[in-house]
C-alpha cells in the first residue's frame, strides 16, 4: 500500500532543489583547485568522462530506487526487492550524511565570516601574507569557528523545518537563478582582467604528465561529490519526485548545470589568479586567501566580495539542506515521526559532529583518527569511502538485481515515451563500468598503481 506524501510541487522545482545539492563547495570550492592541481585540462576531460561514464549513470540508478517507491532507501529496497541484504546501506547513507554534513558545515561557517567581514569592510586592505594569517587565525580559534557553524547550522534546519515546498523547493527556486547570474557576471569580470588568457591556458590545456593516477581517482571522488551520489541524497530527493518527470531528461540536465558551474568557477579564479601574479597551485585555501588579495585590487572589491561570498552561501546551505534531509526523511519513514521529531534529532547528531570538526584545528587538534584532525579525517572518507563505495554499491544492485521491468517502466513513464539506447546504455555502465571504477580505486589505495 503507498501512502501518499507531499512532493516537490513543480517539475521545476525538483530539479532546482537537486541542482541546488549539487551545486555546492564541491564545484566552486574544490573543483578549480584539484583541476589546478592535477593537469587543468587533462582533469577536466577525465572529469567529463567520470559524469558521463558513472554519474549520470549511477544518478538515474538512484533516481530509480526514490521515484519507483516514493520512499527512502531502506523502504524502497524491502519494496522493490524484499528480502535484500543492501537495505544495509541505508544505514550507511544516513551515517554518511550526518558525517559530511558536520565537516561540511564548518566550511560553510567560514564563508558566513568572510561575507560578515567583507560587508563591514575588515576583509580587505591587507597583505597575501596576512591573508594567510587572517585564515590560520580562524581556524585556530575555537569561539569564532564553533559560533559561524551553529549559526550556519540554524539557517539550515530553519528551512527545513519548513518542509519540502515551502522550505527546501521555495529555497532553491529562488537561490539557485541568483546563483547563475552571479556567476556569470563574475566569469566576464575575469576574463575583461589583463592577461585573463594565461589563466585558461592553464585551466584548459591539458597537462597529461600532471594527472597520474591519483588525478583520475581525484576526478572520480570528485564527480560523486559534486553530483551528490552515494549516500542515498538522490533517492531521498526522488522520493518526492513526481510520477511525471522525466528521470534521463532531468539527470542529464542536473549533471550539465553542475559541471556547468564547476567549469565557470574554473573560469572566475584562475584568469584572475594569473592576472594578479598569484601562485595557482594554493589547495584549498584558494578560495579563503587567494580570493581576497584578488578582490581588493578590483575596483568597488568590497561589493564583489560580498557578493562572491553570497554566492558560496547560497550553493552551501542549498547542499546542507540535502544532506540534511536523508536522515530526517530516513526517521518520517522509518520510524513514522513527525518532520518536527525527526528534524530535531537529526540536529542534534549533526551539530554534535560539526562542533567536533570545529574544533579540530584549535581545542581539539590532537585527537587523532588514523594520523588525521577530526575535521580532515572526515573530509577523507566522507568523499573516498561513502559516497564512491555507496555509489557503486547502488550500481551494482540497480545493474545486477533490480528487475528490468521496474528500470524500463521509470525510464519511459509507464510506457508513455520511448527510452531507446538509454536502457542498455545505463545497464552497461552499471555492470561493467562501475566494478571497473571499483577495481582502480582500490588497487590505487592499496598502492599497486
Ligand atoms: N554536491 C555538493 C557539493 O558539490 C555536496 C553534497 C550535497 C553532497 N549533498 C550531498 C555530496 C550528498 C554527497 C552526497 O558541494
Amino acid at each position: 500500500m503507498k501512502e501518499k506524501r507531499t512532493g516537490f510541487a513543480t517539475r521545476l522545482g525538483a530539479i532546482a532543489a537537486t541542482v541546488g545539492s549539487a551545486v555546492g563547495l564541491g564545484n566552486i570550492w574544490r573543483f578549480p583547485y584539484q583541476a589546478g592541481d592535477n593537469g587543468g585540462g587533462a582533469y577536466i576531460l577525465v572529469y567529463l568522462l567520470c559524469v558521463v561514464l558513472l554519474g549520470i549513470p549511477i544518478m538515474m540508478s538512484e533516481f530509480i530506487i526514490g521515484r519507483s517507491t516514493h520512499k527512502s532507501m531502506k523502504g524502497a529496497v524491502q519494496e522493490l526487492t524484499p528480502g535484500s541484504p543492501f537495505k544495509i546501506f541505508s544505514y550507511v547513507g544516513v551515517l554518511g550524511a550526518l558525517l559530511i554534513c558536520g565537516y561540511y558545515s564548518v566550511v560553510c561557517g567560514w564563508v558566513i565570516e568572510y561575507l560578515w567581514n567583507s560587508a563591514d569592510g575588515s576583509l580587505l586592505g591587507h597583505t597575501p601574507e596576512q591573508y594567510g594569517d587572517m585564515f590560520g587565525a580562524l581556524v585556530g580559534t575555537p569561539q569564532r569557528c564553533v559560533l559561524w557553524t551553529l549559526l550556519f547550522l540554524l539557517l539550515n534546519f530553519l528551512v527545513l523545518s519548513r518542509g519540502i515546498q515551502k522550505g527546501v523547493e521555495r529555497m532553491a527556486n529562488i537561490m539557485m537563478p541568483l546563483l547563475f547570474i552571479l556567476l556569470i557576471v563574475f566569469c566576464v569580470n575575469s576574463l575583461l582582467l589583463p592577461g585573463s588568457m594565461k589563466g585558461m591556458d592553464f585551466l584548459f590545456n591539458p597537462k597529461f604528465e600532471d594527472l597520474g593516477w591519483k588525478g583520475v581517482v581525484d576526478a572520480m571522488g570528485q564527480a560523486f561529490m559534486s553530483l551528490s551520489l552515494g549516500v542515498t541524497c538522490l533517492i531521498t530527493y526522488s522520493s518526492y519526485f513526481n510520477d511525471d518527470s522525466r528521470l534521463m531528461k532531468d539527470a542529464v540536465t542536473i549533471s550539465a548545470l553542475d559541471t556547468l558551474v564547476a567549469i565557470l568557477s574554473g573560469i572566475v579564479i584562475f584568469p584572475a589568479v594569473f592576472s594578479f601574479g598569484l601562485e595557482p597551485n594554493a589547495g584549498p585555501k584558494l578560495i579563503f586567501e587567494i580570493l581576497p588579495t584578488i578582490f581588493q585590487q578590483m575596483p568597488g572589491g568590497v561589493i564583489w566580495s560580498v557578493l562572491f561570498f553570497v554566492l558560496l552561501f547560497f550553493a552551501s546551505i542549498t547542499s546542507t539542506i540535502s544532506l540534511s534531509e536523508i536522515p530526517i526523511t530516513f526517521m518520517i519513514d522509518e520510524y513514522k515521526m513527525s518532520r518536527v521529531k525527526a528534524l530535531i534529532i537529526t540536529a542534534v547528531l549533526m551539530t554534535t559532529v560539526a562542533v567536533l570538526s570545529a574544533l579540530s584545528f584549535s581545542t581539539l587538534s590532537d585527537v587523532k583518527l588514523f594520523g588525521k584532525n577530526i575535521f580532515d579525517f572526515l573530509d577523507y572518507v566522507g568523499p573516498n569511502i561513502f559516497m564512491l563505495l555507496g555509489g557503486l554499491v547502488t550500481a551494482i544492485y540497480v545493474g545486477c538485481f533490480l528487475k528490468k521491468e521496474i528500470i524500463h517502466n521509470q525510464l519511459t513513464n509507464g510506457g508513455k515515451y520511448r527510452s531507446s539506447f538509454v536502457q542498455p546504455y545505463i545497464i552497461f555502465c552499471l555492470r561493467f563500468i562501475a566494478p571497473v571504477a571499483i577495481i582502480i580505486i582500490f588497487l590505487y589505495y592499496t598502492g599497486i598503481f
